[in-house]
Order: structure tokens, then C-alpha cells, then sequence
């Protein structure tokens, strides 16, 4: 029978059930892995509980790219640890300097046809090559080096059909925020965009990584765009053709759903603050003066996207109110832009060339000014998200971004060039210049590489299995769509914690409720309620960690995001479902809350609690599979595992 791209690589490495039935559980073999220094710390220290002397994947890779800012110690020993782990259990290393990792992976490492997990949730950039590339937790990826599947809901397949081509001026990040207007930040969720169509043919790997990129903004499992021939000429530009496979859906296919873009329609846009789904045209906002651009990050700084700016720029200057950053996304990228001038163009414009890493995109480095305007090129614009809390931040492509640069107002790149056909002609090298000398490959043999851990790494801390009869408070009521960037924050000095939970748990919520700590520690065990779609955005598992370190046993939300929910899982905090969503508004901050005979009801998938301060009771519910179950009532996944070894 004829399948589409997504389930034929699913079919490929599915360990168990025999059949594919969307919103089922499946289990499935992961080749690769990647991690990056933010998330990585955890997902080793896991790692390393399970004693296995070597990973287990195809191809593992640990990259250095997110937080390059040493302000203190905590972030240069993290990585030495990192790099010492890498030696020890066999990863690739790649240093910081060589580029942001979705970037890099599907250039240097990716392989179409392939399953990739990582602890992001930009993982799926490099379904731009084909590959099936999921963002996770640092448990979940811990537990897939260790050699075990990977467990998810099958997602349903949702064809996107794209027809004609861009206009000059008209770029992929724009096509990905038609999607997020069409699907909103929630629209995606158990789905999975499969690109197709005569359109797909038009769009370069790097277009087609801005887009795949930005369906986790829709929540979306990931994304994915056959390996075709543009991909093919990718891989030999890459120096990889050996590596190239070609895969496509079969003729004939269906899919859950399907939709269609012209692309030749898709107008420049722009993502309004504080979400990524409020999405205008340009002379919506062009009234807007704006303090600060950034031209960044994993979504749109390619050698094309920079070269775009570049030429929007060239022969003019930043406005003298507008301080402009340029970070490009892999040191390849940057070389062939420092042989071409291209670098030279955006110095001469007045730009600031700044490090080849996240940087500004998860608020490391270039806070907006107070109350500022930040205009970027990268994927969220949540409150805080640039590291200043009451900056303005409004996501656009390449093109927009050098073009408000240079009046000081978001303006459309017409206004600048006129006749935008030069845009247009920019394409991708045939050649990239080749140079991996900053990806350290593991040794042979690790075992007697010594880990080297600085004061800042702290063990992860463990929870306990569930008591029979859970009392608890509630510690916050919040609202919809809570980021994990509000339950633990983005930014230089937070990030350089993120390998001390009894530090960086002192934070939690400190930018939403500033209170929440002292309050979870006060009742000393506590329940979050939350609204729809808790936990969207980064993958970071210390989202989950922090409040379970800080007691809080359960969540209860009208529904929660894909990664935190395995977050929540595998840290033993228990993901409730409100049955009745209007029960939510019941509900009050401090209200003390009763789970009785809590393992029976928790295996029964439905669980009744008591409000004890109001006299009230409300029903809830578990949308778990039998092994999660497993999982919670064994205090999370490490536990759980140990417990299975023991078996
Ligand atoms: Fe880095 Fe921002 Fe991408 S933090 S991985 S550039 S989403």
C-alpha cells in the first residue's frame, strides 16, 4: 500500500505496535541523537546513571553552541564536562565557534531517511534533508543513546502542498508564519507537516530548514520535506553525496489531512508580540519605531539569508536609533561570506557582527533596551524572551529585518530596493568550504577518559514514586499558553545554571510570578494549574525539574504540551487533564487539594480530587500510555529503568 514520507520512516524503525494508528503509542529505534549545552548537561548526567560504557546510537553529537558567554565559571566547565563526556561515551563534539546545532547537523550530519532526537525543539530543522527529526527531553534523549526506543503518539500526517514559487522578496520564514497563522501556536499539536508538491522544488535546504524549524512554534511533532534532487545537490555541495538518499512519498499516498499554499502569494509578514502565532502584514505595523534588530539564530541565518541582508544593506547605513546584530548560524557559512565580502558589506553598514551561536535568540547577549522594539529573525517572541521583560519583540525573514535596520521602522524591503529581482537571484553555493576541524571525533575506546565536573554541576535530583493520599496546595494558577521560557527563563545569567537545579530552581516562575518559590516552599508540597497548552515552547526539561525539585507533585492544565508533558513524565510529576475544562475556573491559588487511593486512580487513568478549602471535588484525567503509567508510579524514568534492569 502507497505511504506517505513520514510513516514509511516510522514503518522503518518501529519497534512495536504492528500497526499505525494516529494518537496510539509507538515505539521506534532512534539512529541519532544531538544535544546542546543548555539542555546537555542533564541529559549526560542521566546518561551516566545508567552505567552503559558507550552510546548506543548510529551517530551521537554534542554541540557547544548555545551560550559562548563565559561571564564566570559555570558555563566553560560545563563544557569541559561536555567534551569530557563526549570522549568518554563516544559522541562527536562540536565546539563552540563551528555553529548552531540544527544548522550544522543537517549539513555535516544529518542523513534523509534517518530518525534524530534531540533536546531542543528546533530538532526538526533537519527534517528539511528528510529526515524524521523530533525535539525531546534530556531524559528521553539520555534514554535513547542508552540504545532504548523512543516512545510517541503516532501523529497524524498532514500534507502541506505547495504550488508556484516565492516572490523576490518573499522569503520561507514568511511561509512559516502563513502556517502559524493558519494552525496558531496550538494547531500543530499531534500533527506532523509533510511538504509536497511542485513547490517544494523551489525552496533550498536552508528555505526549507526555516520552515521545517518553525513548526514547533505550531506545537507540531516535527516537520519533514522529501530528499529530492535539491537536497541531493545539497549533499554534494556539502561534500556528502555518499550520505545522500533519495526518499519521497509514494505516488498515490494519503494523508489525515491536506492543505494547499501558493507560494507565489505568501506576502512579506510579521509575528506580533508576545506570540508567534499574531501574525500581520507589513504596513500593519510599519508605524512601529524599533530600537534593536537581530539577524539570527537557527531559523533564518543561512549563507543565503545573510547574503539577503547583506544586499539590503549594502551601500547604506543603520539607523542611528537601531542597533543591529548579525550572528550566522555555522562558521562554514561565515567563511564563504568572509571570502565573498559579505561580511565587509554588513561591517560597513554599521552592523555588529556577533559570535556564530544562539546568542541573542534565547536572550544570551543583546537584551532589548526597556520597553524597547526588537525586530528578529529567529522563531519566539515570547514575553522575556530577549532577555528584557517588557521588550516588544516581532519576528520576520532576513530581508525585513536589514530593511527596518535601516529606517528605524518595520518596513517592507521594496521600500528600500525598488526592483527586489536581485533578491531573488541569491541562491545557495555549489560549494561550501569545507573544514570540520572543530568537530572533535570521539576515540575508540573512552574508557579511561576521566569526567571532569566543576563546582557548578550538581547531580540531578531524583523523585520519589507518588504517595497513596497526596495533599497539596496550589502553588500558581496560570494562565494559557505558559512557555517553558516562564517557568524557568532564557538569558545569560539563567542559562549558565542550568547545571544546578538547587540553583537555578530559586527561579522558577520568577518572571510570571515572582512569588512561586517562596509559595512552593511554604507548602512544601504543591500542585501548578494551568490553562491550555502548558509547557509550549523550548524543550528544556528543567521546566519540568525545577518545580518537581520544589515539590510540586502535579500539574493540573486543560492540556499540555507534547515535550513537557514527557518532561513532567519522566520526572515522576504527574500530568492531569481537567475532564471538565470549566472546573478549571473552580479553582483558586492556595486552595488545597486531595488525591485519595492516588495509584489505583492513577492506573485507572482517572483521577477525582477533592477541594478541600472550597468542599468541592473534580474530575481529571491521565492521557497515558501503560508504560508511562509505569513510569510515574515509579517516581520517573531513571527509576523506572533501574527497576526494569532489576526485573
Ligand atoms: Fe539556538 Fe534559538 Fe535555535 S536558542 S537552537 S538559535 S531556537
Amino acid at each position: 500500500m502507497p505511504d506517505n514520507l513520514i510513516r514509511k520512516i516510522i514503518r522503518k524503525h518501529l519497534t512495536s505496535p504492528a500497526e499505525l494508528v494516529p494518537g496510539e503509542e509507538i515505539h521506534l529505534k532512534i539512529d541519532q541523537t544531538l544535544t546542546h549545552d543548555i539542555t546537555g548537561v542533564m541529559s549526560y548526567l542521566a546518561f551516566e546513571a545508567l552505567h552503559l560504557p558507550r552510546v548506543r546510537t548510529e551517530c551521537s553529537v554534542s554541540y557547544l553552541d548555545h551560550n559562548l558567554l563565559y561571564v564566570d565559571n559555570k558555563t566553560p566547565d560545563d563544557h569541559i564536562f561536555l567534551q569530557s563526556i563526549a570522549k568518554k561515551y563516544g559522541l562527536y563534539l562540536s565546539r563552540p565557534g563551528n555553529g548552531i546545532c540544527h544548522s550544522v547537523h543537517y549539513s555535516r550530519f544529518g542523513i534523509p531517511g534517518k530518525t534524530l532526537l534531540g533536546t531542543d525543539s528546533h530538532t526538526p530543522t533537519s527534517g528539511a534533508i528528510g529526515m524524521l527529526a523530533i525535539g525531546a527531553g534530556g531524559m528521553d534523549v539520555a534514554v535513547a543513546m542508552a540504545g532504548f526506543p523512543m516512545r510517541l503518539k503516532m501523529p497524524a500526517v498532514i500534507r502541506v502542498n505547495l504550488i508556484n514559487r516565492l516572490r523576490p522578496g518573499s522569503s520561507a520564514k514568511d511561509v512559516a508564519l502563513e502556517m502559524l497563522r493558519r494552525f496558531t501556536v496550538k494547531g500543530g499539536l499531534g500533527k506532523v507537516f509533510e511538504y509536497t508538491g511542485e513547490g517544494v522544488k523551489t525552496l533550498e535546504v536552508p528555505e526549507r530548514g526555516t520552515i521545517a524549524n518553525m513548526g514547533a512554534e505550531m506545537g507540531a511533532t516535527t516537520s519533514i520535506f522529501p530528499a529530492d534532487e535539491v537536497v541531493r545537490k545539497f549533499f554534494a555541495a556539502q561534500g556528502r553525496e555518499k550520505d545522500f538518499v533519495p526518499m519521497s512519498a509514494d505516488e498515490g499516498c494519503e494523508y489525515d489531512e491536506e492543505i494547499t499554499l501558493d507560494l507565489s502569494k505568501i506576502e512579506p509578514l510579521i509575528a506580533c508580540p508576545d506570540m508567534p502565532d499574531n501574525v500581520k502584514t507589513i504596513p500593519e505595523v510599519h508605524d512601529i519605531p524599533v530600537q534593536q534588530v537581530y539577524i539570527g539564530s537557527c531559523t533564518n541565518a543561512s549563507y543565503a539569508d545573510i547574503k539577503k541582508a547583506a544586499l539590503v544593506l549594502k551601500g547604506k547605513t543603520v539607523n542611528d536609533d537601531v542597533s543591529l546584530t548579525v550572528s550566522v548560524a555555522t562558521r562554514q557559512t561565515f567563511r564563504q561570506l568572509l571570502k565573498e565580502g559579505v561580511i565587509t558589506d554588513l561591517v560597513d553598514s554599521g552592523a555588529r557582527i556577533t559570535e556564530i551561536a544562539c546568542g541573542a535568540c534565547p536572550g544570551i547577549g543583546q537584551a532589548p533596551p526597556t520597553g524597547g522594539v526588537s525586530v528578529r529573525t529567529s522563531n519566539r517572541n515570547f514575553r522575556g524572551r530577549g532577555g528584557t521583560a517588557d521588550a516588544k519583540l516581532y519576528l520576520v525573514s532576513p530581508e525585513v529585518a536589514a530593511a527596518t535596520a535601516i529606517t528605524g521602522f518595520i518596513t517592507d524591503p521594496a521600500d528600500i530596493l525598488g526592483d527586489l529581482s536581485a533578491l531573488g537571484e541569491i541562491r545557495e553555493p555549489a560549494n561550501y568550504p569545507i573544514d570540520d576541524t572543530m568537530i572533535i571525533a570521539p576515540p575508540a575506546d573512552g574508557s579511561n577518559v576521566k569526567v571532569i565536573r566543576g563546582p557548578n554541576i550538581k547531580p540531578l535530583p531524583i523523585n520519589t514514586p507518588p504517595a497513596e493520599r497526596i495533599k497539596a496546595k496550589i502553588s500558581l494558577k496560570a494562565g494559557d499558553n505558559i512557555s517553558t521560557d516562564d517557568i524557568t527563563p532564557g538569558s545569560a545569567q539563567f542559562s549558565s545554571m542550568r547545571s544546578n537545579i538547587p540553583l537555578i530552581a530559586q527561579y522558577a516562575f520568577s518572571r510570571y510570578d515572582p512569588d512561586f518559590v517562596s509559595r512552593a516552599k511554604e507548602f512544601g508540597t504543591s500542585i501548578i494549574v494551568g490553562g491550555e497548552n502548558y509547557g509550549q515552547g523550548s524543550s528544556r526539561e528543567h521546566a519540568a525539574i525545577c518545580p518537581m525539585y520544589l515539590g510540586v507533585k502535579a500539574v493540573i492544565a486543560k492540556s499540555i504540551a507534547r515535550i513537557h508533558k514527557n518532561n513532567l513524565i519522566n520526572h515522576g510529576v504527574i500530568p492531569l487533564l481537567f475532564q471538565d475544562p470549566a472546573d478549571y475556573d473552580g479553582l483558586s491559588l492556595g486552595d488545597e487539594l486531595e488525591i485519595d487511593d492516588s495509584n489505583s486512580q492513577i492506573r485507572s487513568r482517572k483521577v477525582t480530587i477533592r477541594n478541600l478549602t472550597k468542599g468541592t471535588s473534580f474530575r481529571t484525567k491521565l492521557d497515558l500510555s501503560d508504560i508511562e503509567i509505569e513510569i510515574i508510579l515509579s517516581g520517573g524514568q531513571l527509576s523506572y529503568i533501574k527497576k526494569q534492569k532489576k526485573a
